[in-house]
């Protein structure tokens, strides 16, 4: 039986294809049997993908003429894959529509990434929606969590966003992911941030593998070593 987690939120460049690269390879390079679908019509992950060396993650792009064909395609997708996979990543879009909603309500874990700005959480609110409306039927499912991206550890705003993000009802992550040359330049150099070793890479590395060890409380195996852990 698989985990399906979700990278949504319906603003864009707020690092969903980042954080679904990421953590497809980290998942595969511990040994999972991963499938990321690129529900995005940008393809970033895909491209992305394409270029890495040496990953296992089976990559799919979502195919559909309009967003009620891509949320079939969806849910099919998922349901094929659900017991021959260990995880299914979906990368969703920076817009709102019904395969974003069909992604949300088909995973385990939505993961919302964002920035720390106001600006950032006005429009979370179409993601927080389908997730309350999700859990309401779903006895609670999907665990979800707000992830702050691009930050800064003693970033004030970030701070604030995060008293804001208690009302929403919807936990932040407690690491966050800094805004890093060695995140920017990843996907121009065909690789990814999760394998770096040398003195500078490996905190970027491991401070990836702190937030999906986090995200995924439960769903690891525990006597499955993770990388860089
Ligand atoms: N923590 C980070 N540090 C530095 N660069 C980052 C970080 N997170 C993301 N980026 C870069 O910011 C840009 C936007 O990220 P990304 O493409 O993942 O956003 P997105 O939410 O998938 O956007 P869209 O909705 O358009 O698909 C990319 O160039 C990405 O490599
Ligand atoms: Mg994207």
């Amino acid at each position: 039986m698989s985990c399906v987690i979700s990278l949504v939120n319906t603003k864009g460049g707020v690092g969903k294809s980042f954080l679904s690269v990421h953590l497809a390879v980290w998942l595969a390079d511990a040994g999972h049997k991963v499938a990321l679908l690129d529900a995005d019509d940008q393809k970033t992950a895909s491209k992305w993908l394409s270029g890495v060396a040496e990953h296992a993650v089976e990559v799919t792009v979502l195919e559909g003429g309009s967003e009620e064909a891509k949320a079939e395609n969806l849910r099919k997708f998922i349901n094929e894959r659900k017991d021959s996979f260990d995880f299914v990543v979906v990368d969703t879009k920076g817009a709102a529509g019904l395969s974003t909603s069909a992604a949300v309500i088909k995973s385990d874990v939505a993961c919302i990434p964002l920035q720390p700005s106001a600006a950032d959480l006005w429009p979370i609110e179409n993601a927080l929606s389908t997730v309350r409306l999700s859990q309401e039927a779903r006895g609670g499912q999907p665990k979800a969590f707000l992830v702050l991206n691009q930050t800064d550890d003693s970033d004030v705003l970030a701070r604030d966003v995060r008293d804001l993000a208690e009302q929403f009802g919807v936990p932040m992550t407690k690491t966050n992911i800094k805004r890093l040359r060695a995140y920017r330049d990843a996907p121009g150099l065909r690789m990814v941030a999760t394998r770096l070793t040398d003195k500078r890479g490996k905190p970027a590395a491991d401070r990836l593998a702190d937030l999906f060890i986090e995200l995924l409380d439960g769903f690891l195996p525990v006597n499955k070593k993770v990388a860089n852990g």
